[in-house]
């Protein structure tokens, strides 16, 4: 079929919407129509040539929501009609990984995923002869795109998609960060890094977790303001007194848990240095840059703190993200106050541009 999709052509340039042709789900694949897709960071920066294992062509997008639309042969837990949020990160159910409760990094596709090929290795866009990569398994920039089965999580038709699909990638980030990384306990102490999509979701996941206090650091004064509407109970300007500040707040001890979620190396290392003498546990939740290492004084460590990183919030895709879309539609989670702007494909380079700007939360791009 013919459809229209924001391809990466060019590294630095914008992405160009265009006509390309998507082939039917193969075995264990499925067709979905995408209802709605958030731009996120990674999308950019994969667009903007600084990550280094990009490549062109190739749809982006990965914050996708939408409808079942056909299965391929052998697929038996998703059926036509069915509404699905995308996942990066998918969940075979059957790895090493899969059956462990202590990582959701599934490795049944990994490989092929990186490179920009479904499961067995071809692609099912392409323009003419010339076949167009997916992107992180997903490509949802797109009216209609092909995933593997267990990439996409079948959640409740009863929850409106242009909120469901910021659950595909930075809330759930964020909200998992907390919920399953930390496993923060009630009553304690957090402190969060951050407050874009990833750190207001770790503030969720704190609140959810029934925290005494939840302080959050961040340089824009509208962003801490949202915060304090998800349930932050102090907020901070960040800077280099960021450290000496929470200190103040916490009689000299620092939190029971930090997260970070800046990107920023030198913001990675106030958090673990804003983490208790004890048991503090710093949770790194941002994408630092390539080759870009994070300085640690062992003393922090040797006196108890301790260092975790998080890859989608420790969130198995197709058993959580359900889960998490109910307690938004139980009225746990406000996923509203993130959606600051609509948008058609058409408009997905202003998309960027928003982000850049740190305009706003989430611009959704709306296929209806
Ligand atoms: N681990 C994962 O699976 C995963 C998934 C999605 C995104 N990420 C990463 O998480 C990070 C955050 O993503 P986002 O979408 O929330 O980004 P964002 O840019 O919207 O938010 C980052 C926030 O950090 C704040 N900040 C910058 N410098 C600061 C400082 N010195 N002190 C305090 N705050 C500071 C900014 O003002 C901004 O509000 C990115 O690095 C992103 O790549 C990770
Ligand atoms: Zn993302
Ligand atoms: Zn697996």
């Amino acid at each position: 079929m013919k459809i229209r999709a924001a391809v990466l052509e060019e590294f630095g340039a914008p992405l160009s919407v265009q006509e390309v042709a998507l082939a039917e789900p193969e075995g264990g694949e499925v067709l979905v129509r995408l209802t709605a897709c958030g731009v996120c960071h990674t999308d950019l920066y994969t667009a903007s040539g600084a990550d280094p294992s990009g490549y062109a062509p190739a749809v982006l997008g990965h914050e996708g929501a939408g409808v079942v639309e056909r299965i391929g042969e052998g697929v038996s837990s998703l059926e036509v009609g069915d509404h699905v949020v995308t996942l990066f990160s998918p969940q075979c159910r059957e790895c090493i990984h899969c059956q462990s409760p202590d990582t959701n990094i599934c490795l049944a596709i990994r490989e092929m995923q990186g490179q920009g090929y479904l499961p067995d290795g071809t692609t099912r866009f392409s323009r003419g002869e010339e076949p167009i990569r997916h992107f992180m398994g997903t490509s949802t920039f797109a009216e209609y795109t092909v995933m593997p089965e267990i990439a996409l999580a079948k959640v409740s038709k009863d929850a409106p998609l242009d909120r469901a699909c910021l659950f595909a990638c930075g809330l759930s980030t964020g909200i998992g960060a907390a919920i399953n990384t930390a496993k923060v306990k009630s009553g304690s102490i957090c402190v969060v890094f951050g407050a874009g999509m990833v750190g207001l979701g770790a503030v969720v996941g704190c609140r959810l977790r029934g925290a005494g206090r939840i302080v959050c650091v961040d340089l824009s004064e509208s962003r801490l303001a949202l915060a304090e509407g998800q349930g932050a109970t102090d907020t901070l300007r960040g800077g280099p007194d960021a450290v000496e500040q929470i200190l103040e707040l916490t009689d000299g001890f620092g939190a029971d848990y930090t997260f970070e979620a800046t990107g920023n190396v030198t913001v990675m290392r106030q958090a673990v240095e804003a983490a208790r003498m004890g048991w503090g546990l710093c949770t790194v939740a941002g994408v630092a840059g390539k080759g870009v290492t994070l300085d640690i004084v062992p003393r922090f460590l040797i006196t108890g703190r301790r260092v975790c990183g998080s890859s989608f919030g420790g969130v198995k895709g197709r058993d959580q993200v359900p889960e998490l879309v109910e307690l938004y539609l139980a009225g746990d989670i406000d996923v509203d106050a993130f959606v600051s702007h609509k948008l058609s494909l058409d408009e997905v380079n202003r998309g960027f541009e928003l982000m850049e700007a740190q305009d706003g939360i989430r611009s959704v791009i709306d296929f209806t």
